[in-house]
């Protein structure tokens, strides 16, 4: 399902249709050079002038992600429309569509999907590197727990899936919420064939909310999405 393209700056990466909607991953270059005017020119004239104000890595990340955005809303019809950050920094979309961005180093992914009343949230967070101090700072204490339960080599991986899935709830809630909300407001609860279980802790009066959450490995990077819509809706 999941087939790695070949290598080129700013060139798909891969592309691939996921339970929450259509998935499309860019290559970003390794430095923070400014990018290049032939690159830029495959932006809205709106995203160019905008990635003109950001700099380094900033404008890569930005530049990947609105590339990866206008590939999957080409393939799904839409007019290309500049898709700007609001006021909270969440790409918005024409009435009709969802979409969410991430970003890493080398990668830039997008999902898009169609839909009114629902929030879509994707992350990518690399697994090959532990980074002691993240579990402390994005688990729950029962979530803590369980994860010192399990085999040294298996925490780091697991505590990662978690992250990621807690970023992509960020990023699916707070359209809803228009919020911060804390790592604690949320529990993930990882399945082996890749469904998370999603327990929320939010302030009494926020919700119901119907929580749909996966994640996928691509190599040794977790790419996690979610589905947030609230429970009363069909
Ligand atoms: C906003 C946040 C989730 C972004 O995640 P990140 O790992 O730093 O960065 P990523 O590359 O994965 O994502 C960046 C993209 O997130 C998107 N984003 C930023 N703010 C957003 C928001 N409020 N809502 C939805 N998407 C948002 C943007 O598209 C951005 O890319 P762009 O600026 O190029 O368009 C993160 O910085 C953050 O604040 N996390 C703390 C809160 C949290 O995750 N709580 C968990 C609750 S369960």
């Amino acid at each position: 399902m999941y087939t790695p393209l070949p290598f080129a700056p700013f060139a798909p990466a891969f592309r691939v249709a996921l339970p929450f909607g259509l998935v499309v991953g860019v290559h970003l270059p390794p430095g923070p050079d400014p990018v290049a005017h032939p690159i830029l020119a495959r932006l809205h004239p709106d995203e160019r002038a905008y990635a003109r104000t950001l700099g380094g890595f900033r404008q890569v990340q930005f530049v990947g992600g609105r590339l990866a955005l206008g590939d999957l809303l080409g393939e799904l019809g839409m007019r290309r429309a500049a898709i700007l950050p609001n006021v909270h920094g969440a790409p918005e979309l024409a009435p009709g569509f969802v979409a969410s961005i991430s970003h890493k180093q080398n990668l830039a992914v997008a999902l898009v999907a169609r839909g009114t009343g629902v929030g879509v949230g994707v992350d990518i967070e690399d697994t090959d590197r532990h980074r002691p101090g993240v579990a402390a700072r994005v688990l729950r204490a029962e979530e803590l727990a369980f994860v010192e339960r399990l085999p040294t080599d298996r925490q780091w991986v697991d505590t990662a899936v978690r992250f990621s899935v807690k970023e992509s709830v960020y990023k699916a809630l707070h359209p809803f919420l228009l919020r911060y909300i804390g790592f604690g407001e949320v529990a993930v609860w990882p399945e082996p064939d890749g469904n998370d279980r999603i327990e929320p802790f939010l302030r009494p009066l926020e919700g119901p909310f119907r929580f749909e959450a996966r994640h996928i490995w691509l190599g040794s990077r977790v790419l996690s999405m979610v589905r947030v819509r609230p429970a009363t809706a069909p």
